[in-house]
């Protein structure tokens, strides 16, 4: 794992943003696995600042999106297809044929997990996993106790992360207790993660994560097996590790190795 701690949320948010305008820059027509969540919102932002600023189009890329609600339609503004369609696909011009998300309005659950994971083949694969980290450890909606070798399908939301996200719906709406979300394995197929926590809140998870037993209890610390993690937090996020100063000696502030 590549652990990258920044100074503060602002620059670990752009040091993110620069890789995904990095990876389209490099292949216009990446297949990105993107994320959502109050973090990623920050990301998506910058990205959309960068790529107008620099004239990079998003027109070829296709994506994936990590999960959805199930049973929350897409114009539903909590649901995952509208906070994508509102940062990313619109600002950036996406074709929308080209931008996927798990249906939570399918007819069946498993017919639609199966469907997904095929698009991902049929796509080539995911180029670039985006992720942001649960409070509990989750990835995607994979949560604590998920098989590492999970793949998309529906899943029992935890009461955290119900509370965690009962901001986003209004007082009077339901709280979704299912997603559909890509597995563990499926996001460990990616040919390269990246993963963004910010936030004295995260602290414990990103230790589990990072020097953590690799246990399903903590379903982040799957991506210990994976060859090309980056890890990009912020020192709030960081403060919990063990080798805080070894991250820091390697990658100065999130500066990049000095090999001699
Ligand atoms: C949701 C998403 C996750 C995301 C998590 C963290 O549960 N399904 O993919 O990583 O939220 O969200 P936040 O960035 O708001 O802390």
């Amino acid at each position: 794992m590549k652990v990258l701690i920044f100074p503060d949320a602002e620059r670990a948010d752009d040091h993110v943003a620069g890789l995904l305008c990095q990876e389209v820059a490099a292949k216009p027509s990446a297949v990105l696995g993107l994320a959502t969540g109050g973090t990623m919102e920050r990301v998506y932002a910058r990205v959309v600042d960068r790529a107008t600023a620099q004239g990079l189009s998003f027109r070829d890329v296709t994506s994936f999106n990590l999960d959805e609600y199930w049973r929350v339609p897409p114009h539903h503004p909590a649901s995952y297809a509208f906070y994508m369609a509102e940062r990313m696909f619109r600002p950036l011009d996406m074709d929308p044929g080209k931008c996927h998300l798990p249906d939570g309005l399918a007819p069946d659950p498993e017919d639609e997990a199966e469907r997904y994971e095929a698009a991902i083949v049929a796509a080539g694969g995911l180029d670039l996993q985006l992720m942001g980290l649960g409070l509990n450890g989750h990835i995607g909606f994979n949560e604590p106790t998920s098989s590492f070798g999970s793949r998309t399908r529906i899943k029992t939301l935890a009461e955290s992360t119900r509370t965690a996200n009962r901001p986003y719906f209004d007082t009077s709406d339901a709280i979704p207790g299912f997603a559909i979300t890509m597995g563990i394995q499926t996001i460990l197929e990616a040919r390269q993660c990246v993963l963004l926590a910010t936030g004295s809140a995260k602290a414990r998870a990103v230790a589990a994560m990072v020097e953590g037993p690799m246990a399903a209890i903590c379903p982040a610390s799957a991506l210990q097996m994976h060859r090309c993690v980056t890890v990009v937090l912020d020192r709030a996020a960081a403060s919990e590790l063990a080798l805080y100063d070894y991250y820091q000696s390697v990658h100065p502030d999130g500066a990049p190795a000095r090999v001699p």
